[in-house]
């Protein structure tokens, strides 16, 4: 049979058409139906709990903290300083939106006004003082801290004095993120404690729009440490976490794959990994 006579006949040809266009249109209608709406709190995406909350963090920094804790999918946050449930609020909301997590808070003096069901069950308050409730959040977090969030009182003394207590019970690999990083005694207290201490990496300002209100001394900046042994990170752990998490083998590294890219190969040129599989391929096929 010749290539015209398998050629389909111009009523097939309409009716592909048409179903091709019937399918793009569906397709096009179902993700415009799934965009989650962000202002919902019930909703898959909870991002707009940072236009909703009480909190004298700006507004980059509260989508800042909202998609740190979306993107590091922490299990356990300490957060230092709760005062209204703010930051609290974002951090349980982002968690919720992962599936996993929980923030214990510690604060001597906290009012909460946000409405408990923002926090979905993952906000527990300790209502002493750091560092001394520290110990305690711990054990009620049962495990080491992800993330330690230091917005407590902004005096060098008290910022070294949450950093300096919250350090034995973070993670390796774990962060700190300070609030209000740009007034001058948490600034110190950060500098002095890189100094001092080779565990702690500075991973520099998260947000530099500073307070320009206050003409003693500037406040807001997210500033961030990593806390580890190895100064820089092994992404192997996270991705078999990620791979093993949806039931899946994490691939194995392989220096032929350095310079391995899908499209790159299948485009342009392939790596000497994509070379190898193709010549396999065509001598098991000989
Ligand atoms: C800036 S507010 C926290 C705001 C909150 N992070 C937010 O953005 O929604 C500071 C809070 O730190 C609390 N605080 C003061 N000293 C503290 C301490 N030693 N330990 C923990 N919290 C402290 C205060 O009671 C106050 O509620």
């Amino acid at each position: 049979m010749s290539a015209q006579n398998s050629a389909p006949g111009p009523l097939k040809q309409s009716v592909r058409r048409v179903k091709k266009s019937v399918a793009k249109g569906w397709k096009s209608l179902k993700e415009r139906i799934s965009i989650p709406y962000l202002n919902r709190m019930t909703s898959q995406e909870r991002v707009g709990i940072v236009y909703r909350v009480p909190s004298e963090m700006s507004i980059e920094e509260r989508l800042f903290l909202f998609a740190f804790i979306r993107g590091t999918r922490p299990q356990r946050v300490l957060e230092i300083g709760s005062r209204h449930g703010g930051s609290a609020a974002i951090i349980s909301c982002a968690m919720e939106d992962n599936g996993r997590g929980q923030v214990i808070g510690i604060d001597p003096g906290p009012d909460i006004t946000v409405k408990k069901s923002l926090f979905h069950g993952r906000f527990h308050l300790i209502s002493r003082p750091s560092p001394e409730a520290i110990p305690e959040a711990y054990q009620v977090a049962n495990g080491f801290f992800d993330l330690v969030f230091i917005d407590g009182l902004h005096t060098h003394r008290q910022c070294a004095a949450d950093l300096a207590g919250s350090l034995p019970y973070l993670a390796d690999g774990g962060y700190v993120l300070f609030h209000d990083a740009f007034h001058l005694g948490v600034s110190e207290s950060i500098r002095q404690a890189l100094e001092s201490d080779p565990r702690l990496h500075d991973c520099g300002y998260m947000c530099v729009r500073p307070y320009t209100d206050e003409p003693l001394l500037s406040y807001r900046g997210l500033r961030m440490l990593r806390f580890a042994s190895s100064a820089v990170a092994n992404p192997e752990p996270l991705i078999e976490a990620g791979y093993r998490e949806v039931g899946l083998n994490p691939p194995v590294p392989h220096p032929d794959l350095l310079d391995h890219d899908g499209w790159y190969c299948r485009h342009f040129e392939p790596c000497p990994h994509c070379r190898a599989e193709k010549a396999a391929l065509v001598s098991s096929k000989r």
